[in-house]
């Protein structure tokens, strides 16, 4: 059964430390040590030791600006694309320093998904959007076609679609029929 932990970001050190009798049993998949981030000179996060469980909902709670999306954006290398970043200690998923130079953080990425609250789309067509997390996660499939109402059709290699679509409009796609 899954069980739910509650933490503040203040007590984070303490949580991890005092939770440890309870938490014996359980898998850590992630964990900070000393996890500080400045944007630039300013530190946002001070020494984090942090760890989730597998199998457990962990919450995080504190007042605005303490930290929160900060924290949770180091779990998979969001806060990269803020210029002027600086991160100091481990993030480990696994066991694995996410944070080490040979790491790519696109792969990172395709394993610690973020859930927004808003749909915030990349700056490139919705179909184009919907298709990059597709082919991230597949890199066999190449191509994907919808039809007019946006209803995806068929998803495969550029050569099967072309040469062997399963579905009749993706044929009246590719033979320029469907318009
Ligand atoms: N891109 C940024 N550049 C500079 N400072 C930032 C940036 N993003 C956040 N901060 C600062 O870092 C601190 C932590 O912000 P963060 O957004 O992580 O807090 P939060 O706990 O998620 O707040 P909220 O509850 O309002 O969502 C705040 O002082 C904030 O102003
Ligand atoms: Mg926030």
């Amino acid at each position: 059964m899954m069980q739910t932990r509650t933490i503040s970001i203040q007590s984070v050190k303490a949580a991890s430390g005092d939770g440890a009798a309870s938490a014996r049993d359980l898998q850590v998949r992630l964990s900070t040590e000393n996890l500080s981030l400045y944007y630039g000179a300013f530190r946002a996060l001070a020494d984090v030791n942090f760890h989730a469980y597998a199998n457990q909902v962990t919450a995080i709670i504190g007042p605005s600006g303490c930290g929160k999306s900060t924290l949770l954006r180091t779990f998979n290398r969001m806060n990269d694309t803020i210029a002027d970043v600086r991160v100091e200690g481990t993030v480990k998923l696994d066991d694995e320093d996410i944070y080490a130079p040979d790491v790519d953080p696109v792969a990172v990425r395709t394993r610690v998904g973020m859930v927004f609250q808003k749909p915030n789309p990349f700056p490139k067509s919705i179909h184009e959007n919907v298709a990059f997390g597709i082919r991230l996660h597949n890199p066999r499939i190449s191509m994907m076609r919808e039809d007019r109402a946006g209803e995806l059709i068929e998803l495969d290699t550029t050569e099967k679609i072309f040469t062997k679509p399963s579905d009749k409009r993706t044929e009246d796609y590719v033979s320029g029929r469907f318009g």
